[in-house]
């Protein structure tokens, strides 16, 4: 996943889109560039961070001066990070230039089609065709605009896509297309933006576009004009068009705040978000659970307006939540941690709403022709809204016809879109490229899901509901108390374990996706090897890893069906030299003996256990890495949401 960011106004453009990439450098940050309209287009562009491209652009100066500029930051796909292939790109030239999100598939025979022609490429990237491609149209349809071309150009290419163009010959034009590939335009006084994601706009404007799928947008400085492409390229070959190619997309108030996306004096996101989870899970709560006024005090009422009051959504009469309390069974399509809260919803809807769950990978899904009905619901959960897989998946299960629910947290995302209907997770921007409040915030979404369905289905009497209700609205404010001094005991815990080369975690029942995502987390941002086991299965084969000081991290609660077991495998792995530490519950003591270190976590239902035991992990994972001196916001090789396939 890269950023772009384009800006057309009557402020100079360069300091602004590098500001804007510094926002957006969670979603790539191989390399980074910027293009300037001032008369001929000025390009900078540089491998590594976007603080290297500042550098060079502050000593550029006047050279890039200009009011109208796109800009990038990378996450490679074709081609290794390296100047050359940093966006944007250009023609030969210099009379085009582009920045693209995606990727276009069909690049190798487009390059041949243009080489034969005679041009030139200088990078290895598919973006580069874009710029020639362009060019080549144009001098074949003499008498089209820009915005035709482009969309011309853009319906020869097969993939996906988010792009800006800019022209040496137009100073008031910017183009931006998407397929595939989110594009929000930002609406100013007398000046527009565009980009990949609203973070980069919020300090501009709160008025923005959402461009929906196969739409082109021709931007001004003082107006904009949305099209459909397929509309623009037959209403040019004087084709009968379904629709006039001008659409009208509602301007939208961006609900999102620039103290939202700062650091606010932490050192870094992820802490930031992982201290931010009590507020996030309480907004992901607000208006779900309440206790109604007039009502006695242990009675709690749970709604979920996305799924019951979409009526303009109802099928046969019966809201989603109707159909998905029918369905013949819940897929549950993610990646990554989204797919650890989607474990975690399984073990919920079986047990609080007895309603059959699949979970899925949906890189695997959506490539081994899986059987799916039109009774089926597909849930697909999200942080992003953009993973290109999981949308796939979703557009699978609708050509069978199937129910699709969106679980998201990125309003207007892709997903959220593309699903018939969903909840949103409100969990605020997550910038981090590990995943934390967003996880926190799905399994706040998955359990309000399965209490709702339980209720609709009868499966939890009124005096279970209310006592679950209880409970989860308790849980904020516990992690809230709890983080007071866990942050200082997982702190000690780290500094033994900083060193150390492989981990294991493990963990049973709703516990195991826990030490799946305590393993993810570690890995993914301190580059210690890390695994996750259920706690027995690990004397299936991954035992061998144990030795003397390989830490293994074990969640073992008293509520959980196999407490005795589990307590039996915490022994083994002392016995065997591990550095063992235990995540279990308030005043436990079975594990003193045994455990180099004992996390205690505040008491709750069993159920909701992983709101709170994941804590520590990504506490843990944290303190390593920082410790370590990794990157943490943006760990090598890792983008944030992965678009491509
Ligand atoms: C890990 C992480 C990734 C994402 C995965 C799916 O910390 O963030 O594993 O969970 O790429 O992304 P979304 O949830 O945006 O679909």
């Amino acid at each position: 996943m890269c950023g772009i960011f384009a800006y057309i106004g009557d402020r100079q453009a360069a300091a602004l889109l590098v500001t804007a990439l510094k926002r957006l450098e969670y979603r790539g940050y191989d390399s980074a560039g910027i293009g300037i309209q001032g008369g001929p287009l000025k390009v900078r562009k540089k491998v590594g961070k976007v603080s290297n491209l500042e550098e060079d652009v502050s000593k550029a100066g006047d050279q890039v001066s200009g009011t109208c500029g796109i800009a990038h930051t990378r996450w490679a796909t074709h081609g290794k990070p390296s100047d050359v292939n940093s966006h944007p790109h250009t023609t030969a030239d210099s009379s085009v230039a582009v920045v693209h999100n995606g990727v276009i598939e069909n690049h190798q025979a487009l390059k041949k089609q243009l080489a034969s022609k005679g041009y030139t490429f200088v990078s290895q990237t598919d973006t580069e065709l874009l710029a020639h491609l362009v060019k080549d149209l144009k001098g074949q349809m003499e008498s089209a605009n820009w915005t035709q071309v482009v969309a011309t150009a853009l319906r020869l290419c097969e993939g996906a896509y988010g792009v800006a163009f800019i022209f040496e010959d137009e100073p008031d034009l910017i183009i931006g297309a998407r397929k595939g590939s989110p594009l929000i335009l930002g609406v100013g006084e007398g000046e527009h933006m565009l980009a990949s994601d609203a973070s980069a706009i919020v300090e501009h404007t709160k008025d923005v576009v959402y461009l929906r799928e196969g739409e082109i947008v021709e931007v001004r400085r003082s107006s904009f004009k949305v099209m459909e492409m397929t509309a623009v390229v037959k209403k040019l070959a004087q084709q009968e068009s379904p629709r006039r190619p001008d659409v009208e997309n509602p301007i939208v108030r961006l609900e999102l705040s620039l103290e939202q996306i700062e650091k606010g004096g932490f050192k870094h996101f992820m802490l930031k978000e992982i201290m931010d989870q009590p507020n996030a899970m309480r907004n992901a709560l607000r208006g779900r659970i309440y206790q109604p006024v007039d009502a006695a005090p242990d009675v709690w009422e749970i709604k979920l307006g996305g799924l019951e009051k979409a009526k303009e959504r109802a099928v046969d009469g019966r809201s989603p939540l109707e159909r998905m309390a029918h369905a013949s069974r819940l897929i549950i399509a993610a990646c990554g941690t989204s797919w650890h809260s989607a474990l975690i919803a399984k073990c919920a809807f079986e047990k609080l709403a007895g309603v059959p769950t699949e979970v899925e990978y949906a890189s695997e899904f959506r490539y081994r022709k899986p059987l799916i009905c039109q009774s089926d619901c597909l849930i697909a959960i999200s942080q992003s809204g953009e993973t290109a897989d999981t949308l796939e998946a979703i557009k699978m299960a609708k050509q069978y016809k199937a129910l699709t629910i969106g679980i998201v947290n990125v309003v207007g995302s892709s997903i959220a879109r593309e699903t018939d209907a969903g909840m949103y997770l409100h969990a605020g921007p997550e910038i981090g490229v590990a995943s934390t409040k967003a996880f926190t915030c799905q399994v706040i979404a998955v359990l309000l899901m399965a209490l709702r369905l339980g209720k609709q289905l009868g499966t939890l009497s009124e005096e279970m509901l209310h006592t679950y209700c209880a409970a989860l609205s308790a849980v904020p404010d516990s992690i809230e108390e709890w983080l007071k001094s866990l942050t200082e005991q997982t702190r000690v815990i780290s500094k033994y374990f900083r060193l150390a080369t492989n981990a294991l975690f493990s963990g049973v029942g709703i516990h195991f996706p826990v030490a799946l995502e305590g393993a993810l987390k570690l890995k993914e941002i301190s580059y210690i090897h890390a695994e996750g086991f259920p706690a027995a299965e690990i004397r299936h084969g991954g035992i061998t890893l144990i030795r003397n000081f390989v830490p293994v991290i074990c969640i073992a609660m008293r509520h959980d069906p196999a407490y005795e077991q589990t307590k039996q495998v915490v022994s083994d792995f002392r016995a065997k030299d591990a550095a063992v530490v235990v995540i279990t519950d308030q005043g436990n003591r079975d594990f003193d003996q045994v455990a180099q270190f004992v996390v205690q976590c505040p008491e709750t239902k069993l159920e909701l256990q992983p709101l709170i035991s994941c804590v520590p992990l990504q506490l843990l994972s944290y303190y390593i890495a920082d410790m370590r001196g990794c990157s943490i916001d943006q760990p090598r090789n890792l983008a944030k949401s992965v678009t491509v396939e």
